[in-house]
């Protein structure tokens, strides 16, 4: 009989290329979103998956639904992947980034305990925990030091997976994932706003790129191969936390202009500041070491920072091309 894996967060960029992912593998997928008037698929439309994924809805903030979405689902895997994800929009809204990101996780480890504690679990944790980072490169084992309320509500969330291990001997495994784009990656997020800015500014459909801190420093990765290491996690014996990352560091600045390289672009012309975007607390300069994963998992990055920024510009140059033919935005996001 085939695994059963339950993704929350699945119409999120990870979620829709994990669910990608498990369905090669076999799984049958059930994906958890939050419930609107619309259910947003149109990153599981673009991968071609939305029809082979079991969509259920849950909410992070009652215990009461994920306790009966678990038993309903009966899942060998859960994939923890929802959050409230921006690190800007935490400085705007704490108290719901709190209750999201950091206590929801506490709800749903309980929800899982109560139901079936075999069940394997996996929690996106993040680099953004590393913060004000006492050591270069970052591991397992470097001290963490949250920026924002975010990175904060995170590092609450990563120490109770870790607590469910240690107090009640859960499969509860925390990836610390350094950033990880696509094209599929939210349009707020700096690396996504500079792809389709400059494929935008080629087409004529916008004249300028406002941005904060160019020199922010990320160790950035491809999140398709980034999802492979939340699979492997869940595959070890034991539980454990790992750091997934590329072990290269790059400026805001490289990525803008190497993007605006590919889209044939001088990127002075167009690329403005404003320090209206830079953040309360500013983290800057993150590179992750990933041994650990090479070694225990196997698992090592396969596509370059610039093979990364051209799939990103030449996906959006495609859908901006098409705006600027059809007059309306291309659905199609791959
Ligand atoms: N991408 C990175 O570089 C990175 C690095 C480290 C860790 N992470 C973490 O990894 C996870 C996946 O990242 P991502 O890039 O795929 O993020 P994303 O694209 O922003 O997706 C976040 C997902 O969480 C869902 N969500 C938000 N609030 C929710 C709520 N109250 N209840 C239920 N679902 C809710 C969103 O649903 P809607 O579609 O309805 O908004 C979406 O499906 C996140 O937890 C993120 O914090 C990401």
């Amino acid at each position: 009989m085939s695994s059963t894996a339950l993704i929350t967060g699945i119409t999120g960029q990870d979620g829709a290329y994990l669910a990608q992912l498990l369905l090669e593998k076999g799984y049958r997928v059930v994906g958890a979103f939050r419930r609107a008037s619309m259910v947003n698929t149109a990153r599981l439309d673009a991968l071609g998956i939305a029809e082979h994924v079991e969509l259920v809805p849950f909410d992070l903030t009652d215990h009461g639904n994920m306790r009966r979405v678990i038993e309903a689902v009966a899942p060998d895997e859960v994939y923890n992947l929802a959050a409230q994800s921006f690190v800007g929009v935490s400085f705007e809204q704490p108290v719901t980034t709190g209750e999201i990101t950091g206590v929801g996780v506490v709800r749903l480890l309980e929800a899982i305990r109560e139901v079936n504690p075999e069940i394997r679990f996996y929690q996106a944790s993040t680099s953004e925990m590393f913060g004000k980072a006492r050591e270069t490169p970052q591991n397992e084992t470097t001290p963490f030091h949250p920026r924002s309320p975010y990175a904060a509500s995170k590092l609450y969330a990563h120490w109770t997976a870790v607590n469910y291990r240690e107090a009640y001997g859960m499969h509860a495994s925390s990836g610390i994932l350094f950033n990880h784009e696509s094209p599929l990656r939210g349009v707020e997020f700096v690396t996504r706003k500079i792809s389709l800015g400059a494929a935008r500014i080629k087409y004529g459909l916008q004249e300028k790129l406002t941005l904060g801190n160019l020199e922010a420093r990320r160790d950035w990765g491809y999140a398709k191969e980034y999802v492979e290491a939340m699979w492997l996690m869940l595959q070890q014996p034991e539980a454990e936390d790992y750091v997934v990352a590329t072990g290269e560091s790059h400026s805001v600045r490289e990525f803008v202009e190497t993007a605006f390289e590919v889209a044939g672009l001088d990127w002075e012309r167009y690329v403005v500041t404003d320090p209206a975007f830079l953040r309360p607390a500013e983290v800057d300069f993150l590179l992750g070491d990933p041994s650990k994963a090479k070694s225990k998992l196997g698992w090592e990055p396969r596509t370059t920072f610039r093979e990364l920024v051209e799939i990103m510009v030449e996906a959006d140059l495609r859908r901006a091309a098409f705006e600027a033919r059809h007059g309306r935005e291309m659905l199609e996001i791959r």
